[in-house]
């Protein structure tokens, strides 16, 4: 049986090993899934059927987007909820060669609809350890505040988390980039700092570049998520490169969004051909059309990638993670004896 080039493509990626840094648990909520919760929760649904609530996933911007993503939220309200929600990702991120991935929550949200932080917690952590016994996925966890809401909220929130100092391996700040600047969050991130955890923000992905400088100069990211809009900035593309601070890129996410009008448009390889440490990621894969493989081969196809291009996205997305520098070594020659078989072939490119 001859192999087509599209099944070759994708058969590279799922080999490929790479991490997924760029996940909102929420954001994987499939609508089979909204609709099992929810009869197990015995909890009206606005929707008639999933084939409704999936029609309803059509978005023109950040915010219209996230309207639909925190109602669905409404229907996690027990631990085997966030278990099953997350062993549920875990399994298409293994199926799709993610080796390690680094997950967000919104624990505000679950707060908001009456669900304690300790059972937003104890389902995902269970969860993450079932992941990595099973299938050697080896995982953290990064708390988000919300920067629709006000500081003193997140405050709140990060006093809940300090019991939780060993399974909690970073802050972030995600939702409504608009009007909310990373400045407005400055105390709650020197105060997490001060309690050890290191830190990521959503920046340039609606927002300007002038954020994304806030989120490093304010904030003390480690990392940006989504920044895209930093090619607005020739002084900012300048430090990016100097300091290799990652960007964790979400080529579908940007499309669905309206961050930009066609993904043949992206500036993924723009950004890469730079020299930026930019990675690929799904965002809330459930509601964007693809987890990781399909963000990689869909680039692939309309940005001409080629093996090198998704074999450097694979390097970044290990450099650019929470790893230990043995562990980053460890999966950094899996890729090299990747890179190195015959088969099977890449064929985004043909040589
Ligand atoms: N929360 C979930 N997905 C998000 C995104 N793409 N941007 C900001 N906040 C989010
Ligand atoms: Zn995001």
């Amino acid at each position: 049986m001859s192999v087509t080039p599209a099944a070759a493509l994708d058969a590279f990626i799922r080999g490929l090993p790479k991490a997924e840094l760029h996940l909102h648990i929420e954001g994987t909520l499939e609508p089979e899934l909204v609709f099992a919760l929810a009869r197990r929760n015995g909890m009206p649904l606005a929707h008639a059927s999933v084939a409704a609530l999936r029609n309803a996933y059509r978005f023109s911007d950040l915010q219209s987007f996230l309207d639909v993503y925190y109602a669905g939220c409404a229907v996690l309200s027990k631990p085997e909820d966030f278990f099953d929600l997350t062993m549920a990702y875990l399994e298409r991120a293994h199926a799709d060669g993610v080796v390690h991935a680094e997950i967000f929550f919104d624990p505000q949200t679950h707060l908001a609809h009456g669900v304690p932080f300790s059972d937003v917690m104890a389902g995902i952590t269970d969860a993450l350890r079932q992941g990595e016994r099973e299938w050697g996925l080896t995982t953290r966890l990064i708390m988000c505040f919300l920067r629709h809401l006000d500081e003193a909220g997140a405050h709140e929130v990060l006093a809940l988390a300090r019991p939780y100092r060993e399974q909690i391996a970073a802050v972030g700040l995600d939702s409504a980039e608009r009007d909310h600047p990373p400045a407005k969050f400055a105390r709650v991130f020197a105060a997490a700092r001060a309690l050890g955890w290191p830190a990521v923000a959503h920046a340039g992905e609606e927002g300007p570049a002038a954020y994304i400088w806030e989120a490093l100069r304010l904030l003390s990211v480690c990392r940006i998520d989504h920044g895209v809009a930093c090619e607005d900035d020739p002084a900012l593309m300048q430090h990016l490169r100097a300091t290799r601070v990652p960007l964790t890129v979400c080529p579908l996410s940007n499309v669905s969004l309206g961050v930009v009008s066609d993904l043949r448009h992206h500036n993924l390889k723009r950004l890469l051909q730079y020299g930026l440490c930019v990675t690929v990621n799904s965002d809330d894969p459930a509601y964007f059309g693809g987890y990781i493989a399909e963000n990689y081969r869909a680039c692939a196809e309309a940005l001409d990638l080629d093996r090198e291009d998704l074999l450097q996205l694979a390097r970044n997305s290990i450099d650019a993670s929470f790893l230990a520098a043995p562990d980053k070594a460890a999966w950094h020659a899996q890729i090299a004896r990747y890179a190195d078989q015959p088969g099977p072939a890449c064929p985004a490119r043909r040589a």
